[in-house]
């Protein structure tokens, strides 16, 4: 049995098979189920306890050198096969863990979107470069209305001087496309990028991000739209809060507001980011105004309406305190990554 052992370790040793199928054939001559260093296995248990001290060692010794062996050659030869260029694309990158982050502004108009999702307000949206009937005209601003003012709008084609083209400062404009597209009842949200000719600073940027909404069906009423504000505050801000309406104007709604909030920071007691007064304004309402109605084929003897919008950049500073403006559209990557 030594002499076959030795045998067999010289066998193993000198094969140097270079192709996968060879290699394997080899492991199944040798290690298979009736392989040849199998089969001494079998012949071993038949060994006196004696023989089987002397040869065992041996033995093993063979059968290790043998899977050794074939494991080599098989490594050789899968690396020759394959293409020298190859990418693992399944492997995880190496040494770069770091992860984007959604964008504060991305955030906040979900979590609007969610909440008025919940009260039945479907999605709508509209272009930014809009003309005057959208933006103005239909929503009831007098000609000579200071918002359309050069020093406020920003004027794109001012050629067709009834109706120029322009970017739109508020996404009203998409509650007109709305009315002109649908016949009540009619609940939507729009939400979008606004633009306003301003200098930019802390307080103030030449663009910013609204959501309007619009509801009109027959009957609705004013309390209608302080029972829909007070829902949304209470799931962004928490059950404690309260809203608070203070008669406002503007021109496609009567009666206006605006709406507050109580301080979710103070609690209302008054501090530094409600300026001591325990509020803070969140944005404009009101009772859609007839002629809204009428200038887009709604009877207003049939049909009411409230509308509301706030700016979302303005929420995200409520909720998580950042105070410039500026911050959201630089892209600095230590102010982007707060917001995970
Ligand atoms: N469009 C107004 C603005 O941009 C907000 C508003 C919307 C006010 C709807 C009342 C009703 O300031």
């Amino acid at each position: 049995m030594t002499e076959r052992i030795t045998q067999l370790n010289k066998e193993v040793s000198a094969f140097c098979g270079t192709k996968a199928p060879d290699i394997e054939d080899f492991r199944i001559q040798m290690l298979g189920k009736k392989g040849k260093i199998t089969l001494l296995f079998d012949d071993f248990k038949q060994l006196s306890g004696d023989e089987k001290k002397a040869v065992g060692q041996l033995l093993n010794q063979l059968k290790n050198l043998a899977q050794q062996r074939i494991a080599e050659l098989k490594q050789k030869a899968d690396d020759n096969d394959a293409p020298a260029h190859s990418i693992d694309t399944s492997r995880p990158a190496a040494g770069n863990d770091e992860h984007g982050s959604r964008h504060p502004i991305a955030v906040m108009r979900s979590e609007i979107l969610a909440i008025f999702g919940k009260l039945g307000f479907t999605i709508a949206e509209g272009p930014e470069i809009e003309d005057d009937w959208h933006v103005f005209g239909a929503l009831n601003f007098a000609p000579e209305h200071p918002a359309r003012d050069m020093q406020d709008t920003f004027f794109i084609d001012t050629q067709n001087a009834d109706n120029p083209t322009l970017l739109r400062t508020h996404t009203s404009s998409v509650q007109v496309r709305t009315m002109e597209n649908q016949a009540p009842p009619i609940r939507v949200v729009c939400p979008g990028r606004v633009y306003r000719n301003e200098a930019i600073s802390a307080r103030a940027h030449c663009m910013f991000h609204q959501v309007e909404g619009l509801y009109v069906d027959k009957d609705v009423s004013f309390a209608d739209l302080k029972q829909t504000l007070l829902y949304f505050a209470k799931e962004m801000f928490g059950n404690k809060v309260e809203i608070r309406l203070r008669p406002s104007f503007f021109p496609f709604t009567e009666p206006s507001a605006e709406m507050d909030v109580s301080c979710s920071l103070c609690g209302g007691k008054g501090c530094n980011v409600c300026k001591g007064t325990g509020w803070l304004e969140v944005g404009g309402c009101g009772m859609v105004h007839p002629k809204v109605l009428q200038a887009n084929k709604i009877d207003p003897a049939k049909y009411s309406g409230f509308a509301f919008g706030m700016g979302i950049e303005r929420l995200v500073m409520l909720k998580y305190q950042v105070r410039d403006l500026r911050l959201y559209f630089e892209n600095d990557v230590r102010f982007l990554r707060q917001f995970r």
